[in-house]
């Protein structure tokens, strides 16, 4: 199998599994016991908190562990708007964002808050799927408590403006929100000098383990309020209560080290596979069109508006899914989520403008740290040879 869905999660890289395994039944202790044992299970939940810290660019008692983005975006939205002392009680979002951020928006919306969703550029423009940037600041108020914008988009990779959005956020008084779940680890992350005030993250996204995230809570420019979801133990400042996870601390703390050291090698390895898989295909296949910002801009001349390693494009009369039907040693994605029995298109691509046959036609391509460029010849081969037998 050859793998090509880095953006639904990655394989965990052994040097992180290695970090991980002394704090399973070697070093057992709850890191909040204060006998020997606890004591060594907290000192490395703290080495690996200031390491993250360090690589967010935050101080260390703004990082809440948690069990994934998931639940970031809900404490950080939820938590956010509902404080006591937040009056205001309008919120911003964008049509494209994940379901873990939408969904919580529709949440507060039945809770009496006003939502503003903001579109994205539309397909054919060359920043298709990034936010618009004027329509974003008509949305902001003087009522505006939060404004949630993803860093990078997990289905087609458009990077947001995220300084300029910062700014507009600030201009109005409201909290800057970014799931930034596709961001971190392979892009440059520094949540203070974008001076985003919450940033959601989750370890399986960067060669970590499932199950362990984290959420930033301001950063030193700013002070955030939160009302935590879960109470009991007080751990974690009160913000979440819960044993934290030493194991998964270590584990998300060195992979995104790893990133950090190894930050340009990966984005210039995964832009060259993921072009050479493009052109492989785009040379074979006619018709092919990309879905979400242009692929193989040069981004010294004109900035980098799409993640690296990802690629979304639609096929000229072939669904997405037979084309995954037909092709079983790789693993990809279509452009319609399986919700229960019915196949559903995505939102995403909806919210670019595509049709409902559009987006059924379109697939997703992630490359990652453990592809290699033979392999992907090899995929590439196997993907126009099964495109072939589909049309015959
Ligand atoms: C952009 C984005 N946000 C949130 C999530 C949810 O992450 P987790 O599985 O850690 O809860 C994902 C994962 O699919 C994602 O891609």
């Amino acid at each position: 199998m050859i793998y090509l869905d880095n953006h639904a999660t990655t394989r965990c890289d052994p040097r992180v599994v290695e970090a991980m395994l002394p704090w399973f039944s070697e070093h057992y202790g709850n890191p909040h016991s204060g006998h020997p044992l606890g004591q060594e299970a907290n000192a490395a939940v703290e080495q690996a908190i200031e390491s993250l810290a360090e690589d967010l660019g935050v101080p260390a008692d703004s990082i809440v562990m948690t069990s994934g983005a998931t639940e970031s975006n809900h404490l950080a939205i939820i938590g956010a708007c509902t404080h006591p002392r937040q009056k205001r009680r309008h919120i911003v979002t964008v049509t494209t964002e994940h379901p873990a951020v939408l969904d919580v928006f529709d949440v507060l919306e039945t809770q009496g808050f006003r939502v503003t969703r903001v579109p994205v550029a539309q397909d054919g423009e060359v920043d298709a799927g990034v936010v618009d940037l004027n329509r974003l600041a008509d949305a902001i108020d003087d009522e505006t408590a939060l404004v949630s914008v993803m860093w990078a988009n997990n289905e087609i990779g458009a990077i947001a403006p995220m300084a300029e959005i910062a700014d507009l956020c600030h201009q109005s008084g409201a909290l800057f929100h970014s799931d930034a779940t596709q961001a971190v680890g392979r892009l440059p992350v520094d949540a203070k000098r974008v001076d985003v005030d919450l940033l959601s993250a989750t370890a399986h996204k960067f060669y970590g383990p499932k199950g362990t995230g984290l959420l930033v809570v301001g950063n030193s420019n700013r002070r955030v309020r939160l009302r935590p979801l879960m109470v009991g133990g007080g751990q974690q400042h009160g913000l979440r209560s819960g044993t934290v996870n030493p194991a998964g601390t270590v584990g998300i703390a060195t992979a995104l080290r790893l990133c950090s050291q190894e930050i340009s090698q990966n984005a210039e390895r995964d832009r060259s596979i993921r072009d050479s898989l493009w052109s492989s295909l785009n040379s074979a296949i006619e018709g092919l069109r990309i879905n979400g910002p242009a692929v193989n801009r040069n981004p010294a001349v004109n900035g980098d508006s799409r993640l690296t390693g990802n690629l979304n494009f639609r096929l000229p009369n072939l669904q997405g899914q037979a084309w995954m039907a037909a092709t079983p040693g790789i693993a990809f994605s279509s452009g319609s989520a399986c919700s229960a029995s019915e196949a559903k298109p995505s939102h995403v691509l909806s919210a670019l403008g595509l049709n409902d046959s559009e987006a059924g036609s379109s697939v997703r391509l992630g490359v990652g740290r453990f592809n290699s460029i033979d392999e992907i010849e090899d995929a590439s081969n196997q993907l126009i040879a099964s495109f072939r037998r589909l049309l015959e």
